[in-house]
């Protein structure tokens, strides 16, 4: 299926010739999986964001997963994250048989609040992981002090903010491990894929392990060794990601730079057409935060509620243009509501803005001619809903 001229996406990949080359290569070579092209990868990413190691692995989610084995989480541990996200970033609290502890949000960026994180911590808490919703880096240095102050471990969710920074230092650098989403609709993509960077070696060798079923050695050092003894020491998956995904990756990071430049444009011509309209009340981006820009998301002003984002959905829907919502707060999926204790969660700030969101097709390959016709959808959509 390819969508045609006239429906316009959310987010979408890029390939060129490149990337595809960089995957036949593979194909044709010895090592399918977990080989040089893994190792590259890793390598690539890692000098990208500026951090010593670097795991690939087969998603975001299996990401999530290394880190907070990692980090130490185990059962009965609480773990504080945000409501606003996708559920991944909570999920992998629950694999480890311990708590989610929803903090609040800041209602401008609907980032993590650092404040409502400091009221949430108690004797059991062992981690935060804190999400960069759409691409916007959070408040990573009151998060650290916070984290220092409590012996927590600051793992942040970085699937939507590759290639952004806070003063030209990335956020990976100031966690303790960062985590990467390489889906079709993030920055760059290997298909599926992921992975988890840290500054900590014994860290990311035990992540090295946990990926390969908690093996001690890989096929790769077995070969070089002319060995075949191995021991499983403890219970891991396989999260391994093949070669030729990697090599896609690597072919992908070489173009990253120009796509979040064309991002920012988007984010700019969408920022500027949208900023007299009373109907909006725009997210704020911090000062110092060059955002990545994953998602463009717009937010109706506070006199209107779900039923008008409802309309102005369909009517955008009806005009062909691919918008989504990012995202139901995570406590509000049906598996929450029965597997975990809701009740006591008061996240006021994620609940006064999360109903009026919407987000707007956002990707690097969208033509000036198809964000005017955003523009134009939006504007008559909101036009529809004042004129009722
Ligand atoms: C914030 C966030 N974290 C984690 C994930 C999970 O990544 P993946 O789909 O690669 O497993 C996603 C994916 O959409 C995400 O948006």
């Amino acid at each position: 299926m390819s969508f045609d001229d006239t429906f316009i996406p959310y987010g979408r990949q890029s390939i060129d010739d490149d990337d595809i080359a960089s995957v036949v290569d593979v194909l044709r070579s010895d090592w399918l999986t977990t080989g040089p092209k893994t190792a590259q990868f890793e390598k690539d990413i890692c000098d990208y964001v500026n951090v010593a190691h670097g795991v690939a692995v087969s998603s975001g989610t299996a990401a999530l997963h290394c880190a907070v084995v990692v980090a130490g989480v185990e059962e009965g541990d609480e773990v504080i994250v945000t409501p606003i996200t996708f559920a991944a970033s909570a999920n992998c609290v629950l694999y480890r048989n311990a708590m989610p502890v929803f903090a609040d949000v800041d209602y401008a960026t609907m980032l993590m609040s650092p404040d409502s994180v400091k009221q949430k911590i108690t004797s059991k808490t062992r981690a935060v992981i804190a999400v960069d919703y759409a691409g916007q880096p959070c408040d990573y240095m009151a998060l650290r002090q916070i984290c220092d102050q409590h012996d927590l471990v600051l793992i942040a969710d970085c699937a939507h903010s590759l290639g952004a920074d806070i003063n030209g230092v990335s956020p990976a650098t100031i966690a303790d491990l960062a985590t990467f989403s390489f889906h079709p609709v993030k920055h760059i993509t290997t298909g599926e894929g992921g992975m988890v960077v840290t500054n900590d070696g014994a860290r990311s060798e035990r992540m090295r392990r946990f990926r390969n079923h908690g093996i001690d050695v890989d096929h790769a050092q077995r070969a070089r060794e002319g060995a075949w003894m191995y021991g499983m020491v403890e219970l891991g998956f396989n999260y391994r990601m093949t070669d030729f995904q990697c090599a896609l990756g690597s072919s992908q990071l070489r173009k990253l730079d120009g796509w979040i430049a064309r991002r920012r444009e988007i984010a700019h011509m969408y920022d500027e057409a949208f900023s007299s309209l009373s109907a909006l009340e725009s997210l704020v981006t911090r000062s110092g935060v060059n955002h990545a820009h994953h998602l463009y998301v717009l937010r109706l002003s506070q006199k209107f509620n779900s039923g008008h984002r409802q309309e102005v959905f369909d009517s955008l829907r009806r005009q062909q243009i691919g918008v989504n919502v990012h995202y139901i707060p995570v406590y509000r999926h049906p598996y929450y509501q029965q597997n975990v204790n809701t009740s006591a969660i008061r996240c006021p700030n994620a609940e006064a803005g999360v109903d009026r969101i919407i987000s707007l097709p956002m990707h690097s390959a969208l033509t000036d001619a198809q964000i005017g016709r955003v523009i134009g959808a939006v504007k008559n959509a909101l036009i529809e809903l004042e004129r009722r």
